[in-house]
């Protein structure tokens, strides 16, 4: 009987020791997320959810931005300015759709969802 006892007390203090651990992971944690909290809070509707790292991949892979200098120069990236034909969210993400299809680049809906997001990110800044 003691030697449950013991076992019992043994296995409670591993359990205690567990839950101590993730108090302070917890406690590490909230201060990161706070901090991470109003970059999530700037995410248009429209771009939750998506994978703005996969769309600087797939801009880098369908090279957009090669066609795009050749027109407009430097790296092609100039040409990424808000105001101009893009004045909003809904808009960036027709472009994106419309040079997609324009020119048979394939990609997938949320693929362009993708890319759109990582334009806004990077460059139009729409809320
Ligand atoms: C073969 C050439 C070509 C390729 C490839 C191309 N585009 Fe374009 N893109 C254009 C042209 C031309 C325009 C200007 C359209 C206009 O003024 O009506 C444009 C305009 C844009 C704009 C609007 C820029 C602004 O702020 O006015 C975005 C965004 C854009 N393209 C994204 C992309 C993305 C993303 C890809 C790759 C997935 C891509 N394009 C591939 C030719 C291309």
């Amino acid at each position: 009987m003691t030697h449950m006892h013991q076992a019992l007390a043994a296995s409670n203090s591993i359990v205690f020791k567990a839950a101590a651990t993730a108090l302070r992971l917890a406690a590490l944690l909230a201060p990161a997320l706070l901090v991470a909290a109003p970059a999530f809070a700037q995410t248009p509707e429209a771009f939750k959810g998506a994978n703005p790292h996969e769309g600087e991949a797939l801009v880098k892979d369908r090279q957009c931005d090669s066609c795009h200098a050749q027109k407009w120069g430097n790296d092609g990236r100039d040409i990424y300015r808000p105001g101009k034909l893009i004045r909003d969210v809904a808009q960036l993400r027709k472009q994106v759709s419309q040079c997609n299809t324009g020119l048979n680049l394939n990609l997938f809906p949320e693929e362009e969802t993708d890319i759109a997001a990582w334009l806004n990110q990077s460059y139009y800044h729409f809320k």
